[in-house]
């Protein structure tokens, strides 16, 4: 099976990222991982790239220049996916464009709600009773775009912020593969 050239960008911890490259090494998932591009300096989930030997690329977003130095890199390594994994940026419109359905993230609530920052406080704080999170296209405007997986568990009445943290991110690890492969099979 010939594997889909994927970049993944990141900008913090890099969980995400790693259960990407661990499930992109199985036979038959659809994608691999050939270059990570992150934005931040300090960001920790760059040692995942070095500890895979995965190519990896850092970009100071500060800069206009920066989409043409991101869009040069993506040619270099011939990519034709993108997975935004905790990328904290807006990707600009150049790259949208460029990339039409091929950019995907993932996001701490289930979309269309609590699109942003501080979801886990904004759901609490709103007595919630469900909370997730969702996998989707990007597109020009913050946590919107066609919606591939949402995945959401019950709200307990002592869970906080750090809890609801910790279960939504374990929802991601089988949320990001899941919607990766429904991606490729829907072509
Ligand atoms: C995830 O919770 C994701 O939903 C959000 O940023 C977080 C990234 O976590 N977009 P990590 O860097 O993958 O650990």
């Amino acid at each position: 099976m010939v594997k889909v050239k994927t970049c993944v960008f990141i900008s913090g911890r890099g969980s995400n990222l790693k259960n990407l490259i661990l499930c992109s090494r199985e036979k038959n998932f659809p994608i691999k991982i050939n270059l990570v591009i992150y934005n931040n300096k300090n960001c920790e989930g760059v040692n995942f790239a070095k500890k895979y030997m995965i190519p990896f690329k850092f970009v100071n977003t500060k800069f206009k220049k920066s989409e043409n130095e991101i869009l040069k890199e993506l040619k270099k390594y011939n990519i034709s996916f993108i997975c935004l994994a905790g990328y904290m940026k807006i990707i600009p419109s150049k790259i949208i464009n460029k990339y039409k359905n091929k950019i995907i993230n993932i996001h701490p609530s289930l979309l269309p709600k609590y699109k942003g920052l501080d979801t886990f406080a904004r759901v609490l704080k709103n007595k919630e009773k469900k909370t997730g999170c969702t996998v989707h296209y990007v597109n020009n405007k913050l946590d919107d775009g066609g919606i591939i997986v949402k995945k959401s568990f019950f709200i307990k009445s002592n869970d906080s912020v750090i809890s609801l943290k910790y279960k939504t991110q374990n929802l991601e690890y089988r949320a990001y593969p899941e919607a990766i492969i429904k991606v490729f099979s829907n072509i």
